[in-house]
């Protein structure tokens, strides 16, 4: 019998990527229509079993973890410890309809659901920072040195103004939505490795990669602004001056700056890469529901795997 359920939502960045790994500001927000979730069952044989059928995986406790599930075993392993039941066996089933590799958010979404659902089979109440610390010992193993700003994003559920080490503070937003669609490339990249690359490269070019940190953190900090005065226009730019920083920086493909292009061709009124890039997804702002039909449909024609929407509306604040 299933003691304990919880789900989580995927999540894109607007702005910030790469610069918040080294200190400055991003904007990121939830993705609603992209879900996982964890189901707890327990069991008589201590230890963790992990059943994710969506990826072909399981983990029979004695044996040695998948890179995929070693980061959840652990993450249940010191969830358990830290409440006194690490003699308990647990079988946690997962599901996912989050594209892994995309920038997404899939890896902090399904720790978070399995994080929510270990507190609901053991009725315990933590709140968003706890569950987001949790989801952190996974996300370590996951990214090597993540930022922090996915699992922030999913276990706050709202859209978030992010600092490395920092509480995430809510987004303010004024009296008009913003309407994002995000294109999916298809593409898997792994976010660990792009970091890495790009640490090595701002080693060798210190000045030059954080002056485009700093750009990019600088965009993010005008977004925050201009989000509350409700700009959709002023915000496109933004959106689409970070795209060419992160072009810079060495992050995107031909076929994210593809679908920028076609985006902006079609009256975007701002697009970027969203995520470590190198595949992944972008993310372009539009006026309003005509325009975002119009643009799927393009962006469909131009290869897209994917496409999701989101709106970011005072209500989320
Ligand atoms: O996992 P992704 O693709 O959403 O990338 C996360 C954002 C980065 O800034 C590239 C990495 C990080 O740890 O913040």
């Amino acid at each position: 019998m299933v003691s304990g359920v919880g789900t989580a939502p995927g999540k894109v960045l607007l702005i910030g990527e790469h610069a918040v790994v080294y200190g400055h500001p991003a904007i990121a927000i939830p993705l609603r229509s992209l879900t996982a979730r964890a189901e707890v069952t327990y069991t008589r044989t201590p230890g963790i079993e992990l059943v994710a059928p969506d990826m072909d995986e399981h983990l029979v406790p004695g044996e040695v973890p998948s890179p995929a599930l070693a980061p959840l075993q652990k993450l249940a392993e010191q969830f358990l410890a830290s409440f006194g039941e690490s003699g308990q066996g647990v079988r946690i089933d997962l599901h996912s309809t989050i594209p892994v590799g995309r920038g997404m958010g899939s890896g902090a979404a399904i720790s978070v659901a399995v994080t929510r659902a270990l507190c609901d089979a053991m009725g315990r109440r933590l709140n968003a920072q706890q569950i987001c610390d949790y989801a952190m010992i996974a996300e370590t193993i996951y990214h090597d040195a993540p930022s922090g700003v996915d699992p922030a994003v999913v276990a706050h559920d709202r859209p978030i103004y992010f600092v490395k080490g920092k509480e995430p503070r809510p987004v303010q937003t004024g009296p008009t939505d913003f309407h994002f669609l995000i294109a999916d490339t298809g593409m898997s990249a792994s976010t660990a490795d792009v970091v890495r690359d790009i640490r090595a490269a701002r080693e060798r070019d210190r000045a030059t990669y954080d002056s485009y940190f700093w750009e990019l953190g600088s965009l993010a900090s005008v977004a925050r602004e201009v989000l509350k005065t409700g700009s959709a226009g002023e915000l496109g730019l933004c959106m689409t001056r970070a795209h060419r920083a992160l072009q810079s920086v060495g992050v995107s493909s031909p076929q994210l700056d593809q679908f920028v292009s076609t985006a902006l061709e079609h009256g975007a009124l701002g697009a970027k890469l969203s995520g470590a890039g190198r595949g992944g997804a972008m993310i372009a702002l539009v006026e309003n529901a005509e325009d975002e039909e119009k643009l799927t449909r393009e962006l469909v024609g131009a290869g897209a795997a994917g496409i999701y929407t989101t709106t970011l509306s005072n209500d989320d604040v």
